[in-house]
C-alpha cells in the first residue's frame, strides 16, 4: 500500500475545505450572475458578495464598507503602499527588513519614484523592536508598514505597539496580516491599523482572492480604474465565487481558531521537541520570540535545505525551504539573513507549517524520518 503523503507547507498555501468548495461551485454554476445586474441572477450574486464582505468585516472588527476585495495578498499589499504613497506624493516610508516581497518590492518601486524607504532590522530572534521603528518616525513619514506574523519564522511582531506610535503621530499604518488572519486574532482597532492585507488561500480558501481593509477616511488612491466596483476604488467584475468562498473560509477559521490553533501548537511543539531530541546541530529560528502556533523554522548545520526538501519529498513529506516565493532561488532567505544568520546556516533551513488535517501520526513519521536523512546528507558532504 502506498504511504499517504504528508503536507506540512500550510504557510505556502492550504487545501480548500469541502464546504468552501461547495460555495464556490454554487456561485460558479448556479448563482453565476453579475453582481452589478439588477435582475434576480445579479442580486443573488450581489447577496453572496455582500455576505462575504460582512463575514470578513466581522472577523476584522470593522465596517463592511471598509473591506475591498482584491486578487490576493500581494495585490492588497501593493495597493496599500502604492495607493497611500500616491495620495501623498512624497515622503518617507518606514517598514521592516523581514517583510514579504509583496511589501519590499513595492517599497523598492516607490524608492525609484523618489520616496525615501527606511528598513528596520529585526533582533536575532526575528522580532522587530517598536523603539527601532519609533526612531525613524519624523514629520516627513507618510506610512509605516509592518507584518503581523512572519511567513518564514512565524514570529509575531508587536504591531499593536507600533500602531500606538503611528496613531499618536497621525501616520497611516499598514499591516500585512496575510499569515496571521485565521491563526491569531486580527482586530483592526486593537492593532491601530489603517490598512490591513489578508488572503483567502492561507486559511483554506481559494487562491487568487484577498482583501484590503482601509479605515474610513484613509487617503488612498483608487487602484484599478473602470466601473464603480468596490466603492469605486478597484474596478472590475468581482470574482464572486472566490469571494464568497473566502467569506466562508474566514468565518470557519475564525470560529474554530482558538481550539484549532491550540492543537496545531501542540503538534508543532511535539515536532520541535522530537527533532531537537533526535538530532544535533539544529537551531530553531525565532526561538524565544512569540510565534504562530503552526510554524517551525529550523536551521540544520551541514546540509543544504534543497537536498533535504527533495529527500523529504521522495518520502511523501512536503515542507518548504524558506518562503515559497523565493524557494528554488540561489539566495538564502532575506528574513534569516536579516536576523543575522550566517549564510551557510541560512542555506540549511527548513520551514514546517502545520494546518488543517495534520495529525500526531504524521508528525511522528517526520520525527522518525528526518534524522536519518540528515545524517546521510551530512555524510555525503563530509
Ligand atoms: C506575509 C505574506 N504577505 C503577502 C503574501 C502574498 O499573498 P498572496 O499569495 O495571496 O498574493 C504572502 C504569501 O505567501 C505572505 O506570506
Amino acid at each position: 500500500m502506498k504511504t499517504p503523503r504528508i503536507y506540512l507547507d500550510h504557510n505556502a498555501t492550504t487545501p480548500l475545505r469541502p464546504e468552501v468548495l461547495g460555495v464556490m461551485q454554487r456561485y460558479l454554476a448556479e448563482a453565476f450572475g453579475n453582481p452589478s445586474s439588477l435582475h434576480t441572477f445579479g442580486q443573488e450574486a450581489r447577496a453572496g458578495l455582500e455576505e462575504a464582505r460582512t463575514r470578513l468585516a466581522s472577523g476584522l472588527g470593522c465596517a463592511p464598507g471598509e473591506v475591498h476585495f482584491t486578487s490576493g495578498g500581494t495585490e492588497a499589499d501593493n495597493w496599500a503602499l502604492l495607493g497611500c504613497a500616491a495620495a501623498r506624493g512624497q515622503g518617507r516610508i518606514v517598514t521592516t527588513a523581514i517583510e514579504h516581497h509583496a511589501v519590499l518590492h513595492s517599497c523598492r518601486h516607490l524608492q525609484k519614484q523618489g520616496f525615501e524607504v527606511c528598513l528596520v532590522r529585526p533582533d536575532p530572534r526575528g522580532w522587530v523592536d517598536p523603539e527601532a521603528v519609533e526612531a525613524l518616525l519624523d514629520d516627513r513619514t507618510i506610512l509605516v508598514s509592518a507584518m503581523h506574523a512572519n511567513n518564514e519564522t512565524g514570529v509575531l511582531q508587536p504591531v499593536a505597539q507600533i500602531g500606538q506610535l503611528t496613531r499618536r503621530r497621525g501616520i497611516p499604518f499598514h499591516v500585512d496580516a496575510v499569515q496571521s488572519f485565521g491563526k491569531v486574532p486580527v482586530q483592526v482597532d486593537q492593532l491601530g491599523a489603517d490598512l490591513v492585507a489578508v488572503s483567502a488561500h492561507k486559511l483554506n480558501g481559494p487562491k487568487g482572492v484577498g482583501a484590503l481593509y482601509a479605515r474610513g477616511g484613509t487617503r488612498l488612491e483608487p487602484w484599478i480604474h473602470g466601473g464603480g466596483h468596490e466603492g469605486g476604488l478597484r474596478a472590475g467584475t468581482e470574482n464572486v465565487a472566490g469571494i464568497a468562498a473566502f467569506g466562508l473560509a474566514a468565518q470557519l477559521a475564525l470560529a474554530e481558531q482558538s481550539a484549532h490553533q491550540r492543537e496545531l501548537g501542540r503538534l508543532r511543539d511535539r515536532l520541535e521537541v522530537g527533532i531537537l531530541g533526535a538530532l544535533g546541530g539544529v537551531q530553531v529560528n525565532g526561538q524565544g520570540a512569540p510565534r504562530l502556533p503552526n510554524t517551525l523554522n529550523l536551521s540544520i548545520a551541514g546540509v543544504q535545505s534543497e537536498a533535504l526538501l527533495l529527500g523529504l519529498d521522495l518520502e511523501g513529506v512536503a515542507v518548504s525551504s524558506g518562503s515559497a516565493c523565493s524557494a528554488g532561488g540561489e539566495e538564502p532567505s532575506h528574513v534569516l539573513l536579516a536576523m543575522g544568520l550566517e549564510r551557510r546556516l541560512a542555506a540549511g533551513s527548513l520551514r514546517f507549517s502545520l494546518g488543517w488535517g495534520n495529525s500526531e501520526v504524521e508528525v511522528d513519521r517526520v520525527i522518525a524520518l528526518l534524522p536519518g536523512l540528515v545524517r546521510r546528507l551530512r555524510a555525503l558532504s563530509a
